[in-house]
């Protein structure tokens, strides 16, 4: 019988017609601690560590227009050890989630809302919506770290509780990004942020023992919207892209997304602790990217890979709904409308020849890969695939880059996952010797459940399926921690 202990947080959220908040998307307001769960299958005992997922899941009816990026983080892990699986959910803590808590309501607008409709400043690059720490999540120094795609101030997590321990002493003024990344190799986290006023981006490293020790500014053109950095053994990856707030609309506090088709990408290649002085431009065909792979170096050249953008700004999607400005939401969380493809740039240091081309001609997005071959050159690659007119994970393919291979498995009718990190084996022979793991909820089911692949072969479906004592809500990032790196 499953062990279950759960309490609810105080909501005012009601039933809602909106897209991203029914179906996969339904909020929920429990948090579960949970184990003896069923199981379809056996679970592994070679399988030791922690999945952590963040989730935008709003506790309030939101002021005007809801975007699925607006929502409170709720974090959800399932940890694995000796064959047995733990399951738990929190909200992260925020000042704004507090703030919310104890005013009942909604405090500030979303991104896709008029900024002036928001009853309090706000925070990061965008300035008038929360900091809902709900993008992204790594483990760092031993403890969770969440982050908010609008530079907020990154949040610390027990990985075991899910408690809420604050913020980083160490944010910048300019908070941080989503996608700071750990390079396992080292123990190091390497971010960026971004801001409106000049040099509009900064990058730095923290140690492994969690101290700011490399902080050094990105001159940029003007106000950009880069969202994920790479890095390689020996140097960081930064992006100026020609998608960014109309500087005309934003001088009158509006922001309104443009592409800018006559402008180049341009890659910023520099030295792990570099600075500005040492930073080397590429310019490469004008795109958005939402996400990049992993980035190694090859003799002279830089390689990284990532999703191309064929089409950064999608016509509004047909979709009736008593708000139009549904219809250019709709579109601009569609990977068939933006169009994303699996991408290889490779930078010359030497000559600054820049090459790229696709290595996939589906529409793919949110990658993943083996981490201890993160900034060296991997082999495996996996990503997922979604439905068409929708912001859902639908399932996942795995491309093998020497020999051009790939393999698919749809997740099946009504069954939605998350982001699928890669978890090593206990006593891993092989890069893709591990499993992926993922959270599915299945509409057809009402219900939740975690669920691991065999990376080796991801076409022969679940090796087994957790169910988790409640349907949760989509999202969008999610990580493996390793045992190692959770426990002391
Ligand atoms: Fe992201």
């Amino acid at each position: 019988m499953p062990r279950i202990r759960v309490s609810s947080v105080p909501h005012t959220l009601g039933e809602s017609d909106h897209p991203y908040l029914s179906g996969a998307w339904t909020p929920v307001f429990e948090e579960y601690d949970a184990d003896d769960l069923e199981v379809i299958g056996e679970i592994p005992r070679d399988i030791d560590g922690i999945y952590f997922r963040n989730t935008e899941n709003p506790v309030h009816d939101a002021i005007g227009l809801y975007h699925p990026f607006d929502g409170d983080g709720m974090i959800h892990a399932m940890t694995f050890r000796d064959g047995r699986a733990r399951y738990c959910n929190r909200f992260v803590r925020t000042r704004a989630f507090a703030a919310e808590q104890e005013a009942g309501h909604a405090l500030w607008a979303g991104i896709a809302e008029d900024p002036r409709r928001s009853l309090r400043p706000g925070w990061g690059a965008h300035g008038a919506v929360k900091d809902a720490s709900s993008t992204d999540v790594v483990v760092h120094a031993g403890k969770v770290l969440s982050t908010f795609y609008q530079c907020g101030e990154g949040y610390r997590l027990d990985p075991h509780t899910l408690d809420t321990l604050g913020t980083e002493a160490w944010t910048p003024l300019d908070g941080i990004s989503a996608h700071p990344k750990v390079d396992e190799a080292t123990g190091e986290l390497l971010f960026f942020n971004y801001s409106t006023h000049a040099p509009y981006m900064h990058y730095g490293v923290v140690s492994p023992d969690n101290r700011l020790v490399h902080y050094v500014p990105i001159p940029l053109p003007g106000p950009r919207l880069p969202h994920d950095m790479a890095f390689t053994r020996n140097y960081s990856i930064l992006a100026d892209l020609p998608l960014f707030w109309d500087p005309k609309l934003l001088e009158k506090g509006f922001h309104a997304n443009r592409f800018y088709p006559d402008l180049p990408t341009r890659f910023a290649i520099l030295p792990r602790y570099g600075g500005p002085e040492s930073i080397r431009w590429f310019e490469a065909e004008p795109t958005f990217v939402l996400h990049w792979m992993n980035a190694y170096e090859e003799g002279d050249e830089i390689v990284l890979d990532g999703y191309f953008q064929e089409n950064p700004s999608p016509a509004p999607l047909p979709f009736e709904h008593r708000d139009p400005r549904m219809a250019k939401l709709m579109a601009y969380v569609d990977e068939h409308s933006f169009k994303s493809k699996l991408h290889r740039w490779r930078f010359n240091l030497k000559t600054g020849a820049v090459k790229e081309t696709h290595l996939d001609d589906r529409i793919l997005e949110f990658g993943t890969f083996n981490q201890t071959s993160a900034g060296t050159r991997g082999r495996y690659l996996y990503s997922t695939t979604t439905e068409p007119g929708w912001f859902l994970f639908n399932g996942v393919v795995k491309h093998d880059l020497d020999s051009g291979r790939s393999w698919s498995l749809p997740f099946g009718e009504g069954r939605y996952g998350s982001e699928a990190p890669f978890a090593p084996r206990i006593g891993a022979v092989a890069e893709d010797d591990g499993y992926l793991v993922t959270f599915i909820t299945d509409l057809v089911a009402d219900r939740s459940e975690c669920v691991l692949l065999d990376a080796g072969d991801i076409e022969a479906g679940p090796v087994c399926r957790i169910m988790l004592p409640h349907r949760i809500s989509s999202g969008t990032h999610a990580t493996w921690a390793p045992g190692s790196a959770v426990r002391g």
